[in-house]
């Protein structure tokens, strides 16, 4: 036996990985294929015209070669979108990327990221990653976030999301220019869903704060999540941070013209699905309501319904070809199950599996 087989033989190769890396496990929510999958809030409505047809004009002629460093000409699609400059504009691969670089970026190991609970799943794990310690501040009770308890924990970085994942609710803007006046650190502000909250959001006042970075994605109300594109505003000092914590080449050449043909040319398509969703996600509420459920007033294209057994409620209506996403004793909530908003006959279809699972 080769010394590099018995390594991996006694499982002494675990020891050779970072520390913080050990207690983390795999991101694996049940993502099996469904019938009617209504688990990851990405947009339920088909593909931007545009951005299919630049994609596939793309996609050999871009193999080859190395992308853009930096995705240049991405950043001025979305400064122009966001009405800022491109030097406040950084991109990344998902906003995933976006945040786990700018975390990387402002945080030593040792040093405590602050959120709100609950929120976004992945960012404790972002900051389990980066050996930071994570500070969970309970939302307040009508799913604002504590602005004086998050500037308490004195953390270098706080994370918010508005709306947020998995409440659907908004951060008060109120709390939030509170919470950026004592914030000793930098606030790192998630709009993943802003599109559909009907509110401007503080996207293009991001470069106008100090410490506030705004992150935002494709993945969502532009129905491009396989693309993998995120991006951050904020000032240009800040930006440049994240920008060389990400590193170059982060976005494909295919993926790159897609996004720029999606903010240039699809505005129109993202406007109508956007409205589509407003739509549905009233319904869809109604029709909750109707089954004795109590849903979340939500902001964004989901809504989040607290239930008595999440797991078990999810298992039934996997065995009916739906999927959505289960939490179990989320802060203040209890079990809720997270559905997502789609074109309506997906949401019918999901609302007969409920009925028939709950009756
Ligand atoms: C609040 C929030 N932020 C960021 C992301 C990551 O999205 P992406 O990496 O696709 O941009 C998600 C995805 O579900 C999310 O809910």
């Amino acid at each position: 036996v080769s010394f590099k087989a018995r390594v991996v033989e006694t499982g002494d190769s675990i020891q050779l990985a970072r520390r913080a890396y050990r207690e983390i496990a795999l991101y694996s929510p049940d993502r099996s294929p469904c019938r009617v999958d209504i688990s990851d809030n990405t947009n339920l409505f088909g593909i931007p015209p545009a951005a299919e047809r630049a994609y596939r004009e793309a996609a050999v002629s871009t193999l080859t070669r190395y992308p853009q460093l930096y995705a240049q000409q991405l950043k001025s699609a979305l400064a122009s979108y966001a009405q800022v400059s491109a030097a406040e504009v950084v991109t990344g691969c998902g906003s995933d990327d976006v945040l786990d670089s700018a975390i990387r970026a402002f945080a030593e190991p040792g040093e405590t990221i602050a959120l709100p609970d609950p929120s976004f799943a992945m960012v404790p794990i972002f900051g389990q990653m980066n050996a930071l310690n994570v500070a969970k501040v309970p939302l307040t009770q009508s799913f604002d976030i504590d602005a004086d308890a998050l500037a308490a924990s004195g953390a270098k970085l706080i994370y918010l999301c508005s709306p947020n994942n998995p409440t659907g609710t908004l951060a008060s803007r109120r709390a939030v220019e509170k919470l950026l006046d004592r914030s000793p650190g930098i606030v790192i502000l998630d709009e993943a869903y802003a599109e559909f909250s009907s509110q401007e959001g503080f996207l293009k006042l991001a470069p106008r704060f100090e410490r506030l970075l705004v992150v935002r994605t494709l993945s969502k109300a532009f129905g491009l999540a396989g693309l993998r594109i995120g991006y951050a505003v904020g000032p240009a000092p800040l930006v440049a941070e994240v920008e060389k914590s990400r590193g170059p080449y982060k976005v494909s050449g295919s993926a790159e013209r897609a996004a720029v043909a999606a903010l240039t040319e699809d505005r129109p398509w993202v406007n109508a699905r956007i409205a589509d969703v407003i739509q549905n996600r009233a319904r869809l509420a109604e029709a909750l309501q109707k089954l004795g459920l109590s849903p979340i007033p939500s902001l964004s294209n989901f809504v989040l319904v607290p239930v008595k057994d999440a797991m078990a409620l999810a298992r039934a209506l996997r065995q009916e070809g739906v999927a959505i996403r289960p939490f179990q004793q989320l802060q203040g909530i209890g079990d809720a199950v997270r559905i997502s908003v789609g074109p309506w006959e997906m949401m019918e279809d999901a609302l007969a599996a409920l009925r028939k699972v709950l009756a």
